[in-house]
């Protein structure tokens, strides 16, 4: 991370410190008759996202892996808020499931107003998935363009519309190598492989956002906030003990992130705002080494490689 901070702009790390302490943006419009796909709804930030959306009337179809958690959460929002909710089956480590997934919503949906990319992880150790990739920058990052992707014709049928990619303040640990994207000859940590995983989600959301240009659908990034959820849960007993009991003390509610995605959805202001990095709901400059557009368009070409969109 030290190596990365020199390139900073003092203007840049002025606003990155004014926005954590910042009053947040509301939005009271109602989402009746809109509908949403979220994915990773079973806890944390996708729950309260898809909580907030569903309580200002938004239909929600949910993507997840798990599908006793999905009844569960679909359930609850059918219970306090009345909400249309149905769900989706995919593992985002398995990129197929995923652009099964995407074929299933293309099916069965006209239109889509709104979709929210929040599905991640970490992990302190390097896994790989089914198909030998990296498996954080697999469900991080790869999985959220293959979505992204396979939804571009339906979100510019719907105009106007609006895709979210739950980022991060990790995207600051850098880590991206566009000639090792899969950890195949460095030493791989939980904090560098996280912050590969959301930088090219941030790289390759500039491109999508210049494809995107003038048709009507918006592509913005968020950071939800340093919040309290199950993130890490995967990582061994000492990792979690430390997260427990340290970390989550410092840790805001989850339920910002879920009020600032509803204010992202729909705030009129920002119907035609595309391409940029959210703290919440600030407007920030993320890291220089998220905005070299040259490595973008590698990690674009090599994103729809490993995808199999090609
Ligand atoms: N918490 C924070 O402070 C924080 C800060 C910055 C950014 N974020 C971002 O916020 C997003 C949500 O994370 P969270 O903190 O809310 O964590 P979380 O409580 O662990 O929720 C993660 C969600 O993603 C799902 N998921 C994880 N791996 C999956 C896979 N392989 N396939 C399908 N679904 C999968 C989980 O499903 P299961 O219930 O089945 O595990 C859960 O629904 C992530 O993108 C994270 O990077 C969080």
């Amino acid at each position: 991370m030290l190596k990365y901070l020199k390139d900073y702009r003092w203007a840049d790390m002025r606003q990155m410190l004014e926005n954590n302490r910042a009053t947040q943006r509301e939005s009271t419009l109602r989402m009746d008759g809109k509908l949403c796909v979220v994915t990773g709804c079973t806890s944390g930030v996708g729950w309260e996202i898809a909580r907030s959306l569903a309580s200002f009337g938004a239909s929600i179809v949910m993507v997840n892996r798990n599908k006793e958690k999905s009844e569960l959460a679909c359930n609850q929002l059918r219970e306090d808020f009345g909400a249309k909710c149905s769900y989706l089956l995919a593992n985002f480590s398995n990129l197929g499931q995923v652009r099964d997934a995407a074929d299933s919503l293309v099916k069965a949906y006209d239109r889509i107003d709104l979709l929210v990319n929040n599905v991640g992880m970490h992990s302190t150790t390097l896994t790989r998935t089914s198909d030998g990739l990296e498996t954080v920058f697999c469900v991080n990052h790869l999985a959220s363009f293959t979505l992204t992707w396979k939804l571009l014709d339906t979100m510019r049928q719907s105009t106007p519309s609006r895709i979210i990619q739950v980022n991060s303040q990790g995207h600051r640990f850098g880590g991206l190598n566009p000639s090792d994207l899969n950890w195949r000859t460095r030493h791989y940590t939980g904090l560098r492989g996280y912050g590969a995983a959301k930088t090219a989600q941030l790289l390759t959301m500039w491109e999508f956002a210049d494809l995107l240009k003038g048709s009507g659908v918006t592509i913005n990034a968020v950071h939800p906030g340093a919040v309290r959820t199950h993130i890490g849960s995967n990582n061994g007993p000492l990792y979690r003990w430390f997260n427990d009991n340290i970390v989550s003390r410092t840790l805001k509610d989850p339920v910002i992130a879920g009020q600032a995605v509803h204010y992202l959805a729909t705030a009129p202001e920002l119907e035609t705002i595309s391409g940029k990095y959210f703290n919440l709901t600030h407007v920030e400059t993320p890291a220089p080494h998220a905005l070299d557009r040259q490595v973008g368009r590698m990690i674009w070409e090599e994103s729809l490689r490993l995808a199999g969109l090609l």
